[in-house]
């Protein structure tokens, strides 16, 4: 009697215990990542545009819109938890329907210039549109920048993202074929943001996909004293209209050698061009997605973001072109310098340069490819 009397309570016991640490398990469980989808505005003819914030379980948030796949705010903490928006942009979307250097947006169908708009496929000529003085910019007057993209959130165990899916008829900007486009952002818990980029097309034809945040990780000022380094052992030469010369020069004793971190500002005079700054296309010495490309430390608050990517190249851009006259967030004022793009790419102008790497998607292949920009705090 007294046996059972022990056991029972044991077993009674041992079920609170349980019942407890079930509990408990509960509560301690983080919450997942949320995403809320908000109007954004409408467009023109009235089509309304959407606005997808995404938080993870690691204190990043981050909006982006289906117009043009554009990020247009990236919260991030630094190391005491305090959060600044990195990426410059606009609060609405009439900013970006009336006038943007393409803020945070989804470049296609060729990131980069094309010289004179003009390429040779299977002996065929092709005219693209002209939009950069001479040449064809970031897939020409309405490039993937500025159109509306399907979108569909998701939420997985340790992220959240947003699925985006555009296509771009046979002819859009001059450009061949009927390309199937999806792109996926995905931030994850341990703050990491990828981009997947996938592709198809029913004729062959260039592509070249980026993304054109334009970074700031003190959330204001000018970037000059952040630290950057970029795996690069050479650059491509370019002409007065930015455009490759076929020469690939080597960094070291120029103003382009980042190997070893190094302020922006330090050698941004010496970098030459009009307007000065860099400008430039970095050909990565990296294998694939599991090397360091680049490493950005913004000194003052400790933000660290590293790039990771399978593409050949990256096109390091100092916003020279920004002079003032640009009233983003907040009624801010974007001056020259005060954010830098790391456009992960192909080189510019692949179509008619034989010794780059090829930039032809033809039918029956997909294009695939990944970069991953990465956010800590020290
Ligand atoms: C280009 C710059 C251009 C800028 C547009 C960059 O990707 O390299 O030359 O002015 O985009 O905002």
């Amino acid at each position: 009697m007294k046996y059972r009397f022990i056991n029972q309570t044991i077993i009674v016991l041992l079920s609170l215990q349980i019942l407890v640490s079930a509990c408990h398990k509960k509560v301690t469980m983080p919450d997942p990542g949320t995403i809320t989808k908000t109007t954004f505005g409408y467009m023109p003819d009235s089509t309304e545009v959407f606005l997808y914030t995404l938080t993870n379980r690691s204190g990043i948030s981050m909006k982006v819109t289906n117009y043009g796949g554009i990020i247009t705010s990236l919260l991030v903490p630094d190391s005491k938890g305090n959060h600044a928006d990195v990426v410059l942009g606009y609060d609405s979307l009439s900013g970006y329907l009336a006038k943007t250097p393409y803020f945070g947006a989804l470049i296609g169908r060729y990131g980069n210039r094309i010289a004179k708009g003009k390429f040779k496929l299977d002996g065929k000529q092709y005219t693209l549109a002209l939009n950069d003085g001479p040449n064809h910019l970031h897939g020409g007057v309405k490039g993937f920048d500025k159109v509306l993209w399907e979108a569909a959130e998701f939420n997985t165990d340790s992220a959240v993202g947003l699925k985006l899916h555009y296509q771009s008829r046979d002819g859009e900007e001059g450009y061949p074929g009927n390309l199937d486009v999806i792109v996926t952002y995905t931030l994850n818990d341990s703050n990491r943001l990828a981009i997947e980029y996938n592709a198809t097309t029913d004729k062959a034809t260039p592509v070249n996909l980026t993304q054109h945040s334009y970074f700031n990780l003190a959330g204001s000022g000018d970037i000059k004293s952040h630290e950057l380094m970029i795996s690069a052992s050479k650059y491509n030469v370019v002409e007065n209209t930015l455009i490759p010369t076929g020469e690939l020069r080597e960094v070291k004793g120029t103003p382009f050698d980042f190997n070893i971190a190094k302020p922006i500002g330090r050698d941004l005079q010496a970098a030459g061009g009009k307007p000065v700054g860099y400008d430039h296309n970095f050909i990565l010495d990296t294998k694939g997605i599991h090397d360091l490309a680049a490493r950005v430390v913004e000194p003052s608050s400790g933000r660290i973001m590293e790039v990771y990517t399978d593409q050949p190249a990256v096109q390091f851009y100092t916003g020279n072109f920004l002079d003032g006259t640009i009233r983003g967030k907040s009624g801010k004022v974007y001056e020259q310098y005060d954010g830098f793009c790391l456009e992960t790419q192909h080189f510019p102008d692949s179509p008619n340069q034989a010794a780059f790497p090829t930039t032809i998607l033809k039918p029956g292949e997909q294009y695939h490819t990944k970069t991953i920009f990465k956010f800590s705090a020290r």
